[in-house]
């Protein structure tokens, strides 16, 4: 079953294969795509989260590629009023073929998985956000080139999209420095599985140190759906701020990434994600484009492409 729960859960090179899926179906023409490989199939889209991107791309995807998708807000289903994962996983799979899940916890998720016999795609977790990586992956190649042996630096929180990003750099090849404060560091496992596959992974409290000669600089919200922080987030995050000054250190070319929503004068300026070098309208674009080969490896019978 090609269930999507992480990059670290389905092999070293479906990632590529995907990403270059993704690349051809960026060169068709908008509408259906060729041979519309998901004609008559449906993805039900359950969220326990708020979303533009992930449900507006997976929904067009789904309709491009000639099938049909459903939305499910998780508090209007009757699991947000108890019925059991396994319950909700086993009768979705009696009428849809493919469910792709935004969860509070990743634990509903992994629950999901097991009980369902039709795939299941990660759509964001609080551990980790794949098709979000995929995208921004193809976003850098699309800008720089080869992300292979390229410096990415992280900087502010060590959140979900961090973590799939940690995964992404073992897969990928590429050098990843991650600045974030000690309180908020990324998934000691996404790193402990990444070094495992060779991955060449920095930690480090210096935003700088991290940018310095980076081919890209990439951060997130400082407060992702859901968290409460008991101190003013500005304490904890205020040094991690993406300014032009950050973007001085890297590259000369260095495009500056964000997954969105973005918070203008809190993790980044207006100057750097409304200047020149943000790359952030491609990468919520580049959504569209991973979620119709995601798809397609998930739930086609056979990939026409
Ligand atoms: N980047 C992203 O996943 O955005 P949404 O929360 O709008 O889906
Ligand atoms: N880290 C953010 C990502 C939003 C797409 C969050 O979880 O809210």
């Amino acid at each position: 079953m090609n269930h999507l729960l992480d990059l670290a859960s389905i092999g070293m090179d479906i990632p590529r294969k995907i990403l270059d899926m993704a690349k051809l179906y960026k060169t068709q023409q908008k509408g259906l795509a060729q041979g519309a490989p998901l004609l008559g199939r449906t993805l039900g889209m359950i969220f326990e989260k708020p979303s533009t991107r992930t449900r507006v791309s997976f929904e067009v995807a789904m309709t491009e590629l000639g099938g049909s998708a459903i939305f499910l807000d998780a508090n209007s289903m009757q699991m947000g009023r108890g019925e059991t994962i396994e319950d909700t996983a086993k009768v979705l799979g009696r009428y849809i073929d493919g469910i792709m899940l935004r969860a509070i916890n990743h634990d509903t998720l992994l629950q999901m998985a097991k009980f369902s016999e039709i795939p299941v795609i990660n759509g964001l977790t609080d551990m980790s956000h794949p098709c979000q990586a995929l995208a921004d992956i193809m976003t850098f190649e699309e800008n720089i080139g080869s992300i292979r042996g390229k410096k990415i630096a992280w900087i502010g929180d060590g959140n979900n999209v961090a973590n799939s990003w940690i995964h992404a750099s073992a897969i990928f090849g590429c050098e990843l420095f991650l600045a974030c404060p000690k309180s908020r560091m990324p998934s000691s496992n996404a790193i402990e599985w990444s070094k495992k596959q060779g991955a060449n992974i920095v930690i480090t409290q210096d935003p700088t140190k991290a940018a310095k000669n980076a081919s890209a600089i990439l951060t997130d919200t400082w407060v992702s759906m859901g968290e409460k922080f008991s101190k003013d987030p500005e304490s904890i995050f205020g040094k991690y701020r993406v300014n032009q000054e950050i973007m001085n250190y890297a590259s000369k070319n260095a495009i500056f990434m964000h997954c969105l929503p973005a918070h203008r004068g809190r993790e980044v300026t207006e100057e750097v994600i409304d200047g020149p070098n943000s790359v952030v309208w491609d990468e919520a674009e580049n959504r569209l484009h991973i979620q119709k080969a995601i798809l397609t490896w998930a739930i086609a019978d056979k990939i026409t492409l």
